[in-house]
């Protein structure tokens, strides 16, 4: 089992998204690729909500559920726990690096690393209108594909 871990500032908008949408589009595959995805929160401020209704409803849209997603902050034991440790920004990879131990710090990378062309960091939407969370499910989407495709292969390959 590959586990990849998604992670944001608030955990309420991209993470969940990244997390709902890989989810989505592994439940599709056959023969099934075993990944196990999760998401976290740079900042506590939302622990334990769920996510933010636009970006529940931009999810909806797309058949993707975020329902059962409740946020949480990165804890230490994550950098232990996942196998790739994904920030949807630089800023949010900048705390992780700060964070990780040495011995786990090759865990960690962008996630639109995945989606070549679409640039390096995911827009925070919170501040903006609902159209800005259907450009960041483009984003998430070509990041998805392209992350699945790299653990295929990697599977493939070991
Ligand atoms: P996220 O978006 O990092 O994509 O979950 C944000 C959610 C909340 C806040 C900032 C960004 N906030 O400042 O509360």
């Amino acid at each position: 089992m590959v586990k990849i871990l998604f992670v944001c500032l608030g955990n309420i908008c991209r993470s969940p998204l990244a997390e709902g949408v890989v989810r989505y589009k592994l439940a599709q595959l056959d023969p099934p690729l075993e990944i196990d995805v999760d998401s976290a929160g740079t900042g506590s401020w939302h622990v334990g909500s769920r996510p933010d209704e636009r970006a529940l409803e931009a999810a909806a849209r797309r058949g993707v559920d975020l329902g059962a997603q409740r946020a949480r902050q990165v804890e230490h034991r994550d950098f232990h726990e996942f196998d790739r440790i994904l920030a949807m920004d630089e800023s949010n990879l900048n705390v992780l690096r700060s964070l990780c131990p040495a011995e786990h710090r090759h865990k960690l990378s962008l996630f639109l690393e995945f989606a070549p062309g679409s640039g390096r960091d995911v827009p925070d939407p919170y501040y903006g209108g609902s159209e800005g969370f259907d450009r960041v499910l483009n984003l998430i989407e070509a990041g998805a594909e392209g992350l699945i495709r790299q653990v295929w292969r990697d599977l493939e390959s070991s």
